[in-house]
């Protein structure tokens, strides 16, 4: 076996346990969540709103937990974002709060 057969087996765990929203941009994320999130939360938690996804007995546990609760707030109010901004929200909430592996 050569060297880069070596390290391409090495890598594969890596690439197979890649971080969930990998193919999101967290800036972008940001961007769409501070202009379209914040308002709502803030209304129910207070202070900068970002308490939503810090408190003990918050809702969401896994990576599909989130996305599905960013697609239902997307709908709630008709945002329009597109599969792709879910994502990029998604990879920034995740980076910013839930930390999901
Ligand atoms: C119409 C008001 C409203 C808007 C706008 C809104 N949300 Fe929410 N959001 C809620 C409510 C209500 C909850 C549920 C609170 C609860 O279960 O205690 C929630 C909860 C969440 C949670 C789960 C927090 C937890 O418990 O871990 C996430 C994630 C979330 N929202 C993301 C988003 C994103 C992303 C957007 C922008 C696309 C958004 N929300 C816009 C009302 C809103």
């Amino acid at each position: 076996m050569n060297k880069t057969t070596a390290a391409l087996i090495l890598l594969l765990p890596l690439a197979a346990t890649a971080a969930p929203f990998a193919k999101g941009n967290p800036k972008e994320g940001r961007k769409l969540h501070d202009a379209k999130c914040v308002v709502c939360h803030q209304r129910l938690v207070g202070g900068d709103g970002t308490e939503i996804y810090k408190r003990i007995d918050r809702k969401i546990s896994t990576p599909q937990a989130l996305l599905q609760r960013i697609a239902a707030c997307n709908a709630q109010i008709n945002a329009g974002l597109f599969p792709e901004d879910e994502e990029n929200i998604a990879a920034h909430l995740n980076r910013q709060y839930y930390k999901f592996k």
